[in-house]
């Protein structure tokens, strides 16, 4: 992975954060279910954690990006949570949430020492969200175990 590369996916993740911080936080505004609701507020705290661990590197490389429509379409895609139903949105995320754990493991593989605490939380980040969709598809009631840990860690 060359500089360039490495940059624009460190931009992809920052990027990611601020849609998932959006897409959660107005799933929770939105849920009439209490429990979808708590659980996507404490998603997106994890969201907005990342995106506070990613600053540094967002500083480190001046990196820019326009925040308004990643918000947007995290808002758009929050609403289209609710609308869709739980159990649905769940198998949906299943789907992709692997390749994004895939995605972020290469980026820290090709990191710099210096940047890889951030970009450790960001992997541990995304997989304790694999681990909680797949806690909820099996019916758990300790899906946010692993995304609690890592709060405690902020
Ligand atoms: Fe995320």
């Amino acid at each position: 992975m060359n500089q360039e590369e490495y940059l624009s996916e460190i931009l992809w993740a920052v990027t990611g954060e601020v849609y998932g911080q959006a897409l959660f936080q107005t799933a929770a505004e939105q849920a009439e279910d209490k429990e979808v609701s708590r659980k996507c507020a404490v998603l997106a705290d994890l969201e907005a954690a990342t995106l506070a661990r990613l600053q540094t590197l967002i500083d480190k490389y001046s990196l820019t990006y326009n925040d308004d429509e990643h918000i947007e379409r995290g808002r758009q895609n929050g609403r289209k949570i609710i609308e869709r139903g739980w159990q649905e949105t769940m198998v949906l995320f299943n789907e992709a949430v692997g390749d994004d754990v895939d995605r972020m493991e290469r980026l820290l593989d090709n990191a710099p020492e210096e940047d890889s605490g951030a970009l450790q939380f960001l992997v541990a980040h995304e997989k304790a969200l694999a681990f909680f969709i797949e806690q909820e598809l099996a019916g758990s009631v300790e899906s946010l175990s692993e995304a609690h840990k890592l709060l405690q860690e902020t």
